[in-house]
């Protein structure tokens, strides 16, 4: 068992990995995700960057671990069911069978970010650690939490929705149904969000990516906006704090990007906000792997299938 496939489900790629124990990516493969062509095509074309990565790594399959999947959203890990994933526009999408189907391997379903967390826990900046947290500022936000050396997976592997925390009861309403939830205040998103309603416009062009580039150039009203993102992510911080206690919390995601103004705002209001001895040991640190992290992270908890001794439940 040498191998283990890495597949991440997002919202605009579906990156596919062939994954060797020290988390080099071997072989991959990516292509479109295309949500609007519906659940069959984007499963067909998960089915394709899978069986491409397999021939193309040009290995035995007998070698190959199994499938470990990354998926933003609610999910069912037992079963190996995305439940609700509004990037996709999926419902009960039994993708763990599907795939366990075609290519007679064990599958094994993560969120986005917890998959994420075990990469940067095996291989990245939590390496060498027994209590991190993973947090993602990208679309959405949402968290994976390693807490006395294992992944906290919750019943059905859904730990972790650090983004749908209510910072405001009576906030806007999110995606998720509820009201003022954390990613309407701190994600890419709610960046955008922000500085549409202020320019009162709906341009495409208005984007986080330009947003943090404009903040970086020293951009007066863009600095703003990440400034409280920052904040905000500060006191949602504050709490993991209270939870789990970590030795450092990693942060990563597309909108890190500006993280030379985001990280002080985070680190100030999460430092305030939390009692001192809780606060002052822990680090803050930006993340050490980059877009792989899904991939790299889903095939890492593949290896530790059915061997509960391992790091990774
Ligand atoms: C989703 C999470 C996900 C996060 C980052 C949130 O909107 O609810 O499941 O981990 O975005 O992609
Ligand atoms: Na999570
Ligand atoms: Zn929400």
């Amino acid at each position: 068992d040498e191998y283990a496939i890495g597949l991440d489900l997002g919202g605009t790629k579906i990156l596919a990995g062939l994954v060797d124990h020290a988390g080099r990516i071997i072989a991959q493969k990516q292509l479109p995700t295309l949500a609007e062509e519906g659940e069959k095509a984007v499963v067909e074309r998960v089915l394709s960057a899978t069986y491409d990565v397999l021939s193309t790594g040009s290995i035995d399959p007998e070698k190959v671990r199994g499938v470990g999947i990354a998926s933003a959203g609610v999910i069912n890990s037992a079963i190996g069911e995305v439940v609700f994933a509004s990037n996709l526009g999926w419902r009960n999408v039994p993708i763990g069978a599907l795939i366990a189907q075609r290519f007679g391997l064990p599958v094994r379903l993560f969120n986005d970010a917890n998959a994420a967390a075990i990469a940067e826990w095996l291989w990245g900046a939590g390496a060498g650690t027994q209590n991190m947290i993973y947090v993602t500022v990208s679309t959405g936000v949402g968290a994976g939490v390693i807490s006395d050396g294992r992944l906290v997976c919750g019943r059905d592997g859904s730990a972790g929705e650090f983004g749908h925390i209510s910072i405001d009861w009576n906030g806007p309403p999110c995606r998720c149904g509820n009201r003022g939830c954390l990613e309407n205040y701190a994600s890419g998103t709610a960046i955008e969000n922000a500085a549409r309603h202020k320019l009162a416009t709906t341009y495409e062009s208005v984007t986080a990516k330009a947003i943090c580039e404009a903040a970086l150039a020293g951009e007066a009203f863009s600095k703003q906006l990440i400034k409280q993102a920052g904040f905000y992510l500060g006191v949602g911080a504050a709490n993991l704090l209270y939870l789990f206690n970590p030795e450092v919390i990693v942060f990563g995601g597309g909108v890190m990007n500006a993280s030379t103004i985001l990280m002080p705002e985070i680190e100030k209001s999460m430092r305030e906000r939390c009692i001192p001895g809780l606060a002052q040991e822990v680090r803050v640190v930006l993340s050490q792997i980059g877009v792989e992290a899904g991939v790299m992270g889903a095939a890492g908890g593949v290896f530790a299938l059915d061997q509960p001794g391992e790091k990774v439940p």
